[in-house]
Order: C-alpha cells, then sequence, then structure tokens
C-alpha cells in the first residue's frame, strides 16, 4: 500500500530553485500505474527547463522523465501488468507522471518490464535518449527521418550498404543512435566524439569515429576515406548551431539531417532537415514508440543489442539532483549518466 504522501523535488517558479517538499501520492486512473521509483537519471533538458526558462509555464513544476521502478498499485483495466513487475518508461513534464518524486503515475501503454540482465539505475538512462533516436530515425518525415523500423527480423539490418553519420557519438542520444543503427544494418556507421571514447564507441556498434574538432571539410574528406556512398543520412544528437551546419554541409545531393535541438542551420533546397522530439506522449509518436516500449526494447536490451551509457549513482536522492544538473553543463561531462534514487532522499 503506497503511503499518502511522499517527498519531490519542486520547481518553485520560472528559473527558480529545486525544493524539496511534501506532496501527495496520486491515485492511478483506468489504464494507468502507481510507479514507486528505484531510479531516475538526470538529462540536459532538466537544467534548460531550470535555467533558460522553456517549457514550462504552470508552477511549482516536478521535472525528471527516465524513470525506473516497481508498480506499486494498477489502475482499471490494466492487464499487461502486475503489482511489483520492475519496469522502465519515459515520464511526462507533468507533476504526477514526472520523475523526481518518489512515485509517479504512467500509463501503461507506455510501459516496458526491465530485463534480468540490467538494474533499475541502467534502466533508467534509455528513455529519453533512446526516444528521440527512434523517432528521429524511425517517424515518418517531418518528424523523423523516415526509415523502416526494426520491428521484426525482416525490418533488421536492411540498411547495409546505406552510410550513418552519427554527429556526437559519445552522447546518451549518440550511443543510442549507434545502437539502433547497428540493428537497422546501417553501414558504414560513422561518427565524430573525442577520440578517447574511440573503442567504447566502436564497441556498440560505430565503424570509424573521427575526432569532433575536425573542420567540416577535414570531416568530409575523412568520411569520404571510408565510404565512397553518398551521404544520404545524419543524426546530430549535439545540435549546436556549428553541428547543425556540420550536419547540413556534409550531406550529399538530397540528403537528410536529424537535429535534436530547435534548427539553426540553413539548409538548401535539395536537402532536409527535421527536428526529433522524444517524447512519448507526442501525438505523432504515440503509436511508434508504444510499440517499441510494448514489444522491442526489453527484448533488445536483454539480447545485448542495446547497452546503458556509464552510470553514477549520486548520494542522498532527490537531493543530489540540483548539483548534478550543474555538473552536467560542463563539457567535461563525458559519456556518462547521473541517476538518483528517490527514495534515499533524506
Ligand atoms: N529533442 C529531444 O527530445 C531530446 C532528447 C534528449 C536529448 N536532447 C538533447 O540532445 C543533446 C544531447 O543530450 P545527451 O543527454 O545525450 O547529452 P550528454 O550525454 O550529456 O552529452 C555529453 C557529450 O556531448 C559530447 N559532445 C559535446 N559537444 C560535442 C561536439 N561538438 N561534437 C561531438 N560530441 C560532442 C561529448 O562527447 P565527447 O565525450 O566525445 O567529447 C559528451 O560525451 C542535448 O542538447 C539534449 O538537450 C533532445
Amino acid at each position: 500500500m503506497a503511503p499518502s504522501t511522499q517527498k519531490a523535488l519542486l520547481l518553485t517558479k520560472k528559473y527558480g530553485d529545486l525544493v524539496i517538499s511534501e506532496i501527495a501520492v496520486p491515485k492511478p486512473g483506468s489504464g494507468e500505474v502507481l510507479i514507486k521509483l528505484k531510479a531516475t537519471s538526470l538529462n540536459p533538458v532538466d537544467w534548460k527547463i531550470q535555467k533558460l526558462g522553456f517549457f514550462l509555464e504552470e508552477f511549482p513544476a516536478i521535472l525528471g522523465t527516465d524513470l525506473a521502478g516497481d508498480i506499486e498499485e494498477v489502475g482499471e483495466g490494466v492487464t499487461d501488468f502486475r503489482k511489483g513487475d520492475k519496469v522502465f518508461t519515459q515520464g511526462q513534464f507533468i507533476n504526477v507522471n514526472a520523475s523526481f518524486q518518489e512515485y509517479a503515475l504512467a500509463l501503461a501503454s507506455t510501459l516496458a518490464k526491465i530485463p534480468p540482465n540490467i538494474s533499475y539505475d541502467e534502466a533508467s538512462t534509455f528513455p529519453v535518449a533512446i526516444n528521440v533516436v527512434y523517432v528521429g530515425l524511425y517517424n515518418v518525415h517531418p518528424y523523423g527521418l523516415g526509415f523502416t523500423p526494426p520491428i521484426s527480423a525482416s525490418t533488421r539490418g536492411i540498411y547495409a550498404g546505406t552510410p550513418l553519420v552519427v554527429l556526437g557519438g559519445a552522447t546518451s542520444v549518440g550511443q543510442n543512435a549507434i545502437q539502433l543503427a547497428k540493428i537497422s544494418g546501417f553501414s558504414p556507421i560513422i561518427t565524430t566524439a573525442s577520440l578517447k571514447n574511440t573503442e567504447h564507441l566502436q564497441s556498440i556498434g560505430a565503424t570509424a569515429v573521427l575526432d569532433r574538432s575536425l573542420s567540416t571539410t577535414e570531416l568530409t574528406n575523412q568520411i569520404a576515406k571510408i565510404t565512397t556512398a553518398p551521404i544520404k543520412a545524419v543524426f546530430d544528437t549535439v545540435s549546436s548551431d556549428s553541428t547543425q551546419q556540420t550536419g547540413v554541409d556534409i550531406l550529399a545531393s538530397g540528403g537528410k539531417l536529424a537535429v535534436v535541438l530547435p534548427p539553426t542551420a540553413k539548409v538548401p533546397q535539395d536537402k532536409s532537415l527535421v527536428h526529433s522530439l522524444g517524447l512519448l506522449r507526442a501525438p505523432p509518436n504515440v503509436g511508434l514508440l508504444e510499440t517499441f516500449y510494448h514489444d522491442l526494447i526489453s527484448d533488445f536490451i536483454e539480447k545485448g543489442w542495446l547497452k546503458p551509457n556509464n552510470i553514477e549513482v549520486l548520494p542522498n536522492g532527490l537531493a543530489a539532483i540540483p548539483s548534478g544538473l550543474d555538473k552536467m553543463q560542463s563539457d567535461t561531462f563525458s559519456k556518462l549518466k547521473l541517476v538518483v534514487h528517490p527514495d534515499e532522499t533524506p
């Protein structure tokens, strides 16, 4: 039985402080479950909401959307899951569905079971950082690049001979882009990163890792040494002004770039750009991502096709989140997901 109140980290107002408060534990409605969180991971969007003031207009607000935990209670009509199941999902920036708290509601249709080969902490690293890739690769234009999703044996491995360039392979998003690209068979998979990350990125599927500091001309020349096939698809997981423009410039005519932040690049008429939003409940994504969660992601993880990013668990639960969000803003933050256990909040 869930308690009536819980600890939550509240953003008190726009640009405000993050403060631990005692709030009510919500009740699951029809089709929903109540999850007792064991782990939540931090994402760049969480500090951007607090520091840059975008996305949310109602306060106090609860941030955080990556969650893993145990089902505490099921609502009416939920048949696929029961109390005690270990699950993970992407929450929403709606207070009852957010993850910087001890208990959250989620729609049963958006849940995936945690496979036995990963922990709650590792499961919590996936949702936000993989949803944006799944949408960006497999949703239709203008939400994604329009590739066929790897939903069955006959649609996996089908892009052999089609190159994919992933700008920023060591980001959490980039590691998932490399791994999904490998499942889909793209070859070669060429990525940019700090070269210290080469071995790791090759181990998860990159064919070649090129220095992230190369100029666009140098990058184009290096890519031409790896493949003579035209570059028709680039996934920019960094999406700064400069990486977006590089992404456009290295495309062959007719090529498409997916970005994960608002578009800033100048795109000539013979190329196109899509802005991928990894929100599980955004209407254009719902069917695609519900299938991914219900049928695929746990299996892909159990088979070892999707591996979690490195993790660092911060002590003191929700109380560690403000300093964790500060830490993420440094460019020395590399190949790492910060995780907290909400139930360890003092
Ligand atoms: N649209 C959406 O739905 C959505 C969803 C998730 C994330 N995002 C956005 O996606 C971006 C990445 O998020 P994340 O959580 O994956 O980030 P992250 O893991 O915190 O990114 C850190 C990594 O960025 C890499 N990096 C920084 N500048 C680079 C550059 N110029 N070239 C290549 N690599 C570079 C570094 O790689 P090295 O260690 O190799 O130097 C570092 O490992 C963020 O801006 C985030 O807000 C958007």
